[in-house]
């Protein structure tokens, strides 16, 4: 969910709208505002689906009832119940003086809710956040003292939570509280705001606090006061945003998605930036020891998503590289089942945002067992990188659009960095061979760059794939992972059928889906990279075309081998066989957006999904 805040001399519908409209990549299943409108009075309202279906609301029922300069913002992902107008934030309580929104879950609502109920108080929808709105209404009547009565009752929940609220006998101020998802203070001149993410603030104020673990904010126009759950001061880190509005905004694009998938060559070099300086790979943080890298002897990685993917990608290269045994887990599954863990396993987490729960829980997890964590993450400070014991960050920019691109890019070329420096440590590589591993690596930018030029004719044939009732991607070594992001993709985007295969497992079992007119993308090694592959992968092609399959091919240029089998080829630049992931994603991603965009869906907010994932 996403979160605004603002007390200032603006009024607050419009600020709060405007960020809960940079923020609608972190759900977009609901949207509310409550404005503080004069003494006593709160305005509030609410409404099912997307932010413009707010703002049609408020069109209808008039602006001018939402005069104030003091309020806040919501817009969800549903967790506990349907997406309606009822279930929306913010949430009251029965008298109205106090307005709560939240992102997260409180794991111990239902007893919380009995007590309210046993106590005479009436709900009014199926959220755990109501029961804050109750609660704190009912301590603010014992303290009236809205900070403390945040603390008191945040002393009580149980879960994950960002909760923002307001009492109409406190018109000047707004109180937060902190707990796991993220919440950042904007620091302007006579006005302050909260939000998830700076990206709502950011036209206003590039000063920015960020809040930590169990945290109490209450900010005022004139600036902001942070204390732990005991109310005792607590230092903050402050730090100033250095990216800009328009690199948030779409640049002339009728998506972001699209705009973010030409900024991937950007997206890599500023990756790659800085990380190999006098012939060594640097990481950005360390707080661990050169000798805790060279002692690894097992390497997990753990990730969600399209995160999970550029693991896969990175073990080929990690094990070769360092003879290190690499498992690559999805984050969700890797602690319960007591993986094998000691102080000498590393644990790669890969996260773009830097705070979805199910790494997070991964990590916290590892370091319980004693493993060392590096982080690899796309937004600085978030919580994943701070409970680390290494970072590197990828440079990819914000991301807005929810389906990843340019930070699957960017994570593959950072997870192959950490590979490098693990054989640097180690020793596994000679200094000039990890020299000319990473200016491989440094070449790639041009590489995808020379995809994107040639990208035209794979919108066409999107297009002409709009109807298809299903798509399976096939592929062998890198070419596999690559494969099913593939079908990740058109799954997030264009809500069909996708599956990525393996090559070599097809005979086994899926070859049974061949039938007539099937669209099947092939992943083609390269020719001279991976002879014996490249043949294997042929004959796995002339396999299916003879069932039927309409087989659209991803290869070398100059690969003439493959082109009789190919019903449709798509040429990509001869890279290494390690980076070849970097140039065969390229062309998937704007299939997957040009068959959505055929099929009349909006790319940069598929259904049902969120960008950021803050509940397992
Ligand atoms: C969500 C997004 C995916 C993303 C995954 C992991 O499910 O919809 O696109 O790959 O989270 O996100 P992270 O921020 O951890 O990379």
């Amino acid at each position: 969910c996403g979160i605004v805040g603002y007390v200032g001399h603006r009024q607050a519908l419009d600020v709060v709208v405007d960020g809960l409209r940079r923020l609608e990549y972190r759900g977009y299943d609901s949207a509310g505002v409550a404005v503080l409108t004069g003494p006593g009075q709160l305005a509030v309202e609410r409404k099912a689906g997307r932010l413009a279906n707010l703002e049609t609301r408020l069109d209808e029922v008039g602006r001018d009832g939402f005069t104030g300069t003091a309020g806040m913002g919501h817009t969800r992902w549903a967790t506990h119940g349907p997406p309606v107008d009822r279930n929306a934030h913010p949430h009251r309580d029965a008298a109205n003086r106090v307005a709560v929104v939240h992102n997260g879950i409180i794991e111990n609502f239902a007893a919380l809710r009995a007590e309210l109920e046993a106590d005479g108080v009436e709900l009014s929808s199926d959220t755990d956040t109501e029961t804050v709105a109750h609660l704190l209404a009912r301590e603010y009547d014992a303290t009236h003292d809205l900070p403390a009565s945040m603390r008191t009752v945040c002393c009580r929940l149980t879960g994950a939570f960002t909760l923002v609220a307001t009492h109409v006998d406190e018109p000047d101020l707004i109180v937060a509280a902190r707990r796991s998802s993220p919440l950042v203070v904007g620091v302007g001149d006579g006005e302050t705001f909260l939000a998830s993410d700076v990206a709502a603030f950011i036209e206003h104020t590039r000063d920015a606090v960020e809040l930590g673990q169990d945290q109490v904010v209450t900010i005022t126009r004139d600036g902001y006061h942070v204390t732990d759950l005991h109310g005792e001061d607590v230092e903050t880190r402050p730090f100033h945003v250095d990216w800009d509005l328009s690199a948030a905004e779409k640049g002339g694009h009728e998506y972001f998605m699209l705009k973010e998938i030409e900024e991937q060559p950007e997206a890599l070099a500023d990756t790659l930036r800085g990380h190999f300086v006098d012939g060594r790979v640097i990481l950005d943080e360390q707080r661990m020891t050169d000798q805790d890298l060279r002692d690894v002897d097992k390497v997990f990685v753990v990730a969600c998503g399209t995160a999970y993917h550029s693991g896969l990608v990175a073990k080929y290269a990690i094990e070769h590289w360092t003879r290190l045994p690499v498992e690559v887990e999805l984050a969700s599954e890797f602690r319960y089942r007591d993986p094998v863990l000691d102080r000498d396993t590393l644990v790669v987490a890969v996260s773009q945002s830097g705070e979805t729960a199910d790494t997070l829980e991964a990590v916290r997890h590892a370091r319980e067992q004693k493993a060392r964590v590096l982080a690899v993450c796309n937004t600085n400070g978030a919580q994943i990188p701070r409970e680390s014991d290494a970072v590197l960050y990828t440079h990819a920019g914000p991301e807005v659009g929810v389906a990843s691109t340019k930070t699957f890019l960017a994570q593959i070329a950072a997870n192959l960095m950490v590979g490098l420096a693990l054989a640097q440590a180690r020793g596994t590589k000679y200094a000039d061979e990890i020299a000319r591993e990473f200016n491989e690596l440094a070449a790639m930018p041009e590489a995808v760059r020379k995809v994107l030029g040639t990208i035209e004719r794979v919108r066409d044939l999107g297009r002409s794939l709009a109807d298809a009732k299903a798509v399976l991607f096939l592929g062998r070594h890198v070419g596999y992972p690559v494969a099913l992001e593939g079908a990740l993709k058109l799954k997030e985007l264009a809500y069909m059928h996708a599956e990525g295969f393996a090559a070599g497992e097809l005979k086994h079992g899926p070859i049974a889906l061949i039938e007539e007119g099937l669209p099947v993308v092939i992943v083609m090694p390269s020719p001279k990279g991976r002879a014996v592959l490249h043949a294997k992968m042929v004959s796995n092609i002339s396999e299916i075309q003879a069932r039927g399959a309409h087989t659209i091919v991803l290869a070398e240029e100059g690969d003439e081998a493959v082109r009789p089998f190919a019903d449709e080829l798509i040429e990509l630049p001869a890279v290494p066989t390690l980076l070849q992931p970097l140039v065969a994603t390229v062309p998937l991603q704007v299939l997957s957006a040009e068959i959505a965009r055929a099929r009349g869906y909006d790319v940069d907010k598929p259904r049902n999904l969120a960008k950021s994932v803050t509940v397992e």
